[in-house]
């Protein structure tokens, strides 16, 4: 097991595309200048993930965004990484193209998808990702069911939007044995100042909601989960991402690369390290080149908790 004194990066987030079809209103600041520079190809983006694995070890990669389905970013990732005997391989995604893709997951060998799901009320919904259609997120949920993924849903409630959201997506998720995670809206980009207190509807505001209908029992957070979970007794599980009511910095084994290839080893540190000039190297000079970086990234970490961040989730990926 992971100790703090022997801090390590474990786990990948790699953002395959910082373009997104939704514009949910957590991660994408509708006044921002048009991203700057090239996406690398999927199978560079497999190179580099090849090689962080080579260095590191990994235990978990997740896909993300922008949206990682949109065209054939996911599938040709996939062709290109080739299985990798360590880590376990899962996606997040809006859902909104998802049937249509579950299939082709399938065969590639994933097993696990995060769907967000910010309503079940399809006006709330549109208002959540300015246009999603509700229908077409079920939809996906539900082929991914059938064919046998395991399917977490990701919740994040916000105030005067959708807080009311929150008790109906537990019954939903219950119901359909799928882990419903909320998680606490992150003072990311344009998030960041002084109206984030009136948008921010934290674990207490959620607790308090679902005891009206549920009772709830904490259980143990596992090393190093993001996520506080809680039973349902007889019914199921669901977990609080709770970045902000009790910060898990000390332990996160995250690090992040961007479809631009580059790697943030802290989303609150902002700080980044470009890594496309490792793309011309062969391996043994790649991973001579990596390893003082992945030492810097590591030493961006943030000790006790996030303390916001100018980068925004769409590059970075949730
Ligand atoms: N705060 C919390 N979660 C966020 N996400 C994106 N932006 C934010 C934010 N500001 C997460 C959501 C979404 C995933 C893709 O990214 O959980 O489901």
């Amino acid at each position: 097991m992971n100790r703090p004194l022997e801090r390590q990066f474990r786990s990948l987030r790699v953002s395959l595309t910082a373009r997104c079809d939704l514009a949910c209103h957590y991660c994408v600041d509708p006044n921002a200048a048009p991203v700057k520079g090239s996406e690398l190809k999927s199978a560079e983006l497999a190179q580099l993930v090849r090689l962080l694995d080579h260095a590191l070890g990994l235990q978990k990669i997740k896909l993300t965004g922008g949206e990682p389905l949109l065209g054939q970013k996911t599938e040709d990732f996939l062709d290109a990484l080739g299985p990798l005997p360590g880590p376990e391989i899962s996606l997040t995604t809006n859902g909104q193209r998802l049937a249509g893709k579950v299939e082709a997951l399938r065969q590639r060998g994933l097993s696990r998808i995060n769907v967000s799901l910010d309503s079940l009320d399809a006006q709330r919904f549109a208002d959540c990702t300015r246009g999603g259609k509700l229908d077409a997120t079920l939809a996906g949920i539900e082929a991914a069911q059938a064919a046998g993924f395991s399917v977490k849903l990701n919740m994040v409630p916000q105030r005067g939007r959708n807080e009311q959201d929150c008790l109906p997506l537990l019954e939903f998720a219950l119901a359909r044995g799928l882990e419903l995670r909320y998680i606490e809206l992150m003072p990311m980009g344009h998030l960041r100042g002084p109206s984030f207190d009136a948008q921010f509807w934290g674990m207490q505001d959620i607790l308090a909601q679902l005891r009206c209908r549920f009772e709830l029992v904490e259980s143990h957070r596992p090393w190093s989960s993001t996520a506080l979970e809680f039973m349902v007794p007889e019914r199921g599980r669901f977990g609080v991402i709770a970045n902000h009511s009790r910060p898990f910095c000390h332990d996160c084994d995250r690090l992040r690369l961007s479809a631009q290839g580059e790697l943030v080893g802290c989303l609150s540190s902002g700080q980044a390290f470009n890594l496309r000039p490792l793309l011309g190297l062969n391996e043994d000079q790649a991973l001579a080149r990596l390893r003082p970086l992945l030492a810097e990234a590591l030493a961006t970490k943030q000790e006790l908790s996030f303390v916001g961040s100018a980068l925004g989730m769409k590059l970075i990926g949730g």
